[in-house]
């Protein structure tokens, strides 16, 4: 199994990550940290606990920043509703959070590892850059980065940035920066790969866990009639699936001020960079692959 960490906002997409990586055969999630992004950090990290509490797992949660690194916070709440995780009633005897940042959770967790570990962020890159820029001794215990967030194409939030990359800029400049090998899964790919009303409508007769998905489906303000994107699920199908995607290596720059910030610059045509490298992009997907797959993981998980 792939061994990881990740770095989450739940957030209804989030939660369908975090349910995958809580229980698919192939990954062994080692923590879930928590960062303020769809919702406040306080409610990401409650929603984290509550998937944990829902499956009866124990991997540990914790905390992170409540802040981006400069840019004020703005939530995500008109998508995620006021909770992050509306439409479900899910039990309220809740484990705690670890006693320390998420910061120090993902330092510890990485440091202690025998192997260096996989990272998937799929909120803003807060933590990240927090960590990298305080701790930098765990960078070689960092395999890799598979991160949902950016866009060649246009963005979500504005013109041309992405809601993760545009809530903390300047974090996600870090983390770009940091020479671990990335995967970058934006919306070049996440808006292809929706999944389509056939797909909503056989969830709930999937058993308690795709009779949950549904429920916080149903309160998702992302999507239309056309399909409902699953963005930060597309991070793990990556890594079971790589054969599914089309990837280009590139240069990834960001934006930190003006119009155009958070928004991922491809260096494209090399020119810029001289031909060098710093992220593997997706740019395109087998949606109907993504979306059997979706089905068979969520009908297998009791
Ligand atoms: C990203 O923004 C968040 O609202 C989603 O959870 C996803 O991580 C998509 O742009
Ligand atoms: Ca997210």
């Amino acid at each position: 199994p792939i061994k990881l960490i990740m770095d989450t906002d739940p957030g209804i997409d989030d939660a369908a990550a975090i349910t995958i990586a809580l229980n698919h055969p192939d990954l062994e999630l080692q923590l879930l940290t928590a960062v303020a992004g769809n919702v406040t950090v306080d409610k990401t990290t409650l929603n984290a606990l509550k998937l944990v509490r829902f499956f009866n797992s124990n991997v540990p949660v914790a905390e992170g920043a409540a802040q981006p690194l400069i840019k004020p916070f703005e939530d995500a709440a008109r998508i995620h509703g006021e909770s992050g995780m509306p439409g479900y009633d899910f039990p309220t005897d809740l484990p705690k959070p670890l006693p320390m940042t998420a910061v120090e959770a993902l330092r510890d967790t990485l440091l202690a590892a025998p192997e260096p570990l996989t990272l998937v962020p799929t909120g803003s890159y807060t933590n990240i850059g927090l960590l990298l820029k305080t701790y930098p001794e765990v960078i070689p215990h960092i395999k890799r980065i598979v991160a949902m967030g950016g866009a060649l194409g246009k963005g979500n939030m504005t013109s041309a940035a992405e809601f993760n990359v545009f809530t903390d800029p300047h974090a996600a400049a870090i983390m770009y920066a940091s020479g671990i090998p990335i995967t970058m899964v934006g919306l070049d790919v996440t808006m292809k790969a929706l999944l389509t009303s056939a797909t909503m409508q056989t969830l709930p007769t999937l058993g308690r866990t795709g009779t949950m998905l549904h429920a916080l489906f149903t309160h998702y303000g992302d999507g239309d009639q056309t399909g409902v994107p699953m963005h930060d699920v597309n991070t793990l199908f990556y890594l079971l699936h790589p054969e599914a995607f089309t990837t280009e290596a590139m240069w990834i720059d960001i934006q930190t001020d003006g119009p155009a910030i958070g928004e991922t610059v491809g260096d494209i045509r090399g020119a810029y960079h001289d031909g060098r490298t710093n992220a593997n992009v997706c740019v395109d997907i087998d949606a109907p692959a993504f979306n059997q797959w979706f089905l068979t993981t969520v009908a297998a998980i009791s």
